[in-house]
């Protein structure tokens, strides 16, 4: 991480965890081990419903609330789904875009990904926008180019003053929920990488200011190493979000 140019932002991603009651007892667990963290940001992505609960419950504090998804268009006949809007209205202040989960289990490609990225930012919600290889990409040693594409696409026709909005997420496919973790020397490969291109189409004062995360069994032993990097601006933690103890540990390591 760099904080002379750019936030560090660490966010947790529940997933498909925590009823609202877990979920008000787990922040309120949560909340005293982290009121001391000045030097970044923290955010919870919670599911839609504990929204409220998750809003109501950090009120008094600095920790925002995000969502995992949202769809991509403003509104209309869309069964089951959740607007932009709608998230917005709540208070919710960012969104996880194109995880690899969605990727994968709902067919959501570098177009959709790049149109929620635009409703986000007209909506006033903060993307963070997942990028990732799978092993098979990692061995074929196409990853760099792979994600130079997945960010070149996520950023299609988004304006240099809306990309200060944008945070990406390094996620590495085959690190997500393994506990296989990405050694810092590759995710601060990779992060250096997404700079690299975001500073081709941008110019370098833009690209400096642009939290990178990684994500992918980050946890309280090994988030120290990965924010050593400087490319590696933050986090994007599930399995160990879900344990306060756990989640706060790895803020502190950010908060050094
Ligand atoms: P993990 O998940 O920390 O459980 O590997 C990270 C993510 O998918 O965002």
């Amino acid at each position: 991480m760099n904080r002379r140019y750019r936030k560090t932002i660490i966010a947790g991603n529940w997933k498909m965890n925590k009823t609202p009651s877990e979920a008000r007892q787990l922040i309120d667990e949560l909340k005293p081990l982290i009121s001391k963290a000045k030097w970044c940001e923290v955010v919870l992505c919670v599911p839609y419903v504990d929204i409220p609960v998750a809003l109501r419950a950090l009120k008094d504090s600095r920790i925002a609330v995000g969502a995992q998804n949202m769809h991509h268009e403003e509104s209309g006949a869309y069964t089951g789904d959740v607007s932009a809007s709608m998230l917005k209205d709540l208070g919710v202040k960012y969104v996880i875009i194109g995880h690899s989960e969605r990727r994968a289990y709902y067919h959501e490609t570098d177009t959709l990904v790049n149109q929620k990225v635009h409703l986000a930012l007209k909506t006033g919600l903060r993307p963070i926008v997942c990028v990732g290889e799978t092993l098979e990409q990692r061995d074929q040693g196409v990853t760099l180019d792979l994600i130079t594409v997945q960010v070149k696409a996520a950023l299609s026709g988004v304006s240099a003053e809306k990309l200060r909005q944008i945070v990406f997420a390094y996620e590495p496919i085959w690190a997500i929920g393994t506990g296989r973790t990405a050694t810092s020397e590759q995710a601060g490969e990779v992060g250096a990488s997404i700079r690299t291109t975001i500073r081709k189409m941008y110019g370098a004062r833009a690209a400096r200011s642009v939290t990178i995360q990684y994500g992918g069994s980050m946890n309280a032993a090994n988030a120290h190493d990965l924010l050593a990097q400087l490319d590696v601006d933050g986090g994007l933690i599930g399995g160990a979000s879900l344990k306060a103890a756990d989640f706060a540990a790895i803020v502190q390591a950010a908060n050094q």
